[in-house]
């Protein structure tokens, strides 16, 4: 069977930000719509730039760009709802804009930290001031035009902070390299590039380093087509390999940026039979293709410190599969998990131990011990997408039945998750 999911999460907020720095009109398709990216549009919107609804079946946005200098001060704070990745790329760029401007967020997004992405901002020359707890939304940020040249060796290795630095110094008129221990997700590099902007980047010896030298006075308009996104296409495909979709599944049109393609590696180490076959036809500034996987019997694998910034966000749907894989599944080197929508090693140990399984948390990790008893019971999601679906993938396993407590938290990433669970599970009581 064959399916799609939801334009991709991280590509479609720096398609909404880049066009809106553009200037004139942009046309996107494919892009997310509700959840994150209704978050970073309307604050985009409040902040000036001219972006269409975005409508649930992907078709063409029209984004009206004003420009490095065209963002307008918004009389009300910025409400980025859940997202880390809108709150952290628009604080790039409102640093380097020159007007003032308050981000907040729900409950999850003000306990997340921030000063690693407003300690380097302010070393470029902008302003921040928290409300309430140092490095926690709300912040108030007073942007500076131009901004200071930065040098910046960030601590993790983390996209969200690359981009936020490299954004500030696009839209701030300044030249900034970054490093980070590995590299983390390329998209804001691929985006840039495509629209003229020169980038140097490679491998240096303490991991990977980016360079703006010489930022562009604008950036024209351009049309981009986000693919679906690989971290939802996860759900889908695990559950295949647990065999809840009683045949092989194909998930078509779906994101193969190589530094987020190391879920598919683990699958395959977990003795699951994964297709992957390229779209040559549509490879453009990112790699797009259809990937399949069929059920097989899943033996638990170990995950480093090396993989981690490939598979970040699959983390919690691997420790998930641990628990119905032959063996111990452990992960190490993941601590940022830790910083996430919510505390992921908790919440995953805490959960799997409500169904049964033998689960044990590692500062940097954790451990499951797989398991062939039925798995029931009910979990807290602590309002986390990815919580929420690496259970729901669990429990339309046959045999399980898990109560998730908040269905709707899926909403963030992946809308139309659980109609799309259900249909896969009546296809196959139907075959
Ligand atoms: C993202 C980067 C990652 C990831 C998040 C999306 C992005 O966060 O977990 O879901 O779009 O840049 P970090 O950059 O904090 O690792």
């Amino acid at each position: 069977m064959k399916v799609t999911v939801p334009g991709d999460k991280s590509l479609t907020q720096r398609a909404l930000i880049l066009a809106s720095l553009a200037e004139g009109e942009s046309r996107l398709s494919g892009l997310l719509h509700g959840g994150d990216a209704a978050s970073t549009a309307a604050a985009l919107r409040c902040l000036g730039a001219g972006i269409g609804v975005l409508p649930p079946d992907g078709s063409e946005v029209v984004v009206e760009g004003v420009g490095f200098t065209g963002l307008t001060p918004s009389d009300r704070p910025l409400d980025l709802g859940n997202s880390g990745t809108g709150t952290r790329l628009l604080l790039g760029v409102l640093a380097g804009s020159g007007i003032t401007a308050t981000l907040t967020g729900d409950e999850s997004l003000r306990s997340r930290p921030m000063s690693r992405v407003t300690e380097p901002l302010s070393r470029m020359g902008a302003r921040f001031e928290y409300a309430g707890q140092e490095g926690r939304l709300p912040v108030t940020v007073h942007g500076r035009h131009p901004l200071d040249s930065l040098d910046w060796m960030s601590p993790v290795a983390s996209a969200q902070v690359k981009s936020a630095i490299l954004l500030a110094g696009l839209v701030g008129g300044a030249a900034v390299r970054v490093r980070e221990p590995s590299l983390s997700r390329d998209h804001t590099e691929r985006l840039l590039q495509s629209v003229g902007v020169k980038l140097q980047s490679g491998a240096v010896d303490s991991g990977w380093q980016v360079e703006l030298a010489a930022p562009p006075e604008r950036i024209w308009p351009f049309d981009f087509a986000v693919p679906g996104d690989i971290s939802s296409a996860a759900f889908v495909l695990a559950f295949a390999a647990l065999g809840g979709a009683g045949e092989e599944l194909a998930v078509e049109r779906v994101g193969l940026n190589p530094t987020r393609t190391a879920f598919l590696d683990a699958l395959v180490r977990m003795g699951a039979n994964v297709r992957v076959e390229v779209d040559t036809a549509v490879w453009g500034v990112e790699r797009v293709g259809t990937v399949s996987a069929a059920a097989a019997r899943l033996r638990g694998v170990c995950i480093g410190e090396d993989e981690v910034p490939g598979l970040i966000d699959e983390l919690p749907l691997i420790a998930a599969l641990g628990a119905r894989a032959e063996g111990v599944t452990t992960i190490t080197g993941a601590e940022e998990l830790r910083a996430k929508e919510s505390d992921r090693i908790a919440a995953m140990v805490e959960n799997l131990r409500a169904l049964g399984v033998r689960a044990e948390e590692r500062r940097d990790g954790l451990d499951v011990e797989g398991t062939d008893r039925p798995l029931r019971g009910r979990v807290r999601t602590r309002g986390d997408h990815r919580i929420a679906m690496a259970f729901g993938v669990l429990g339309a396993i046959d045999g399980n039945d898990i109560e998730v407590d908040d269905r709707g938290a899926a909403d963030v990433s992946f809308p139309g998750f659980w109609a799309l669970l259900e249909s896969l599970v009546a296809a196959r009581s139907t075959a």
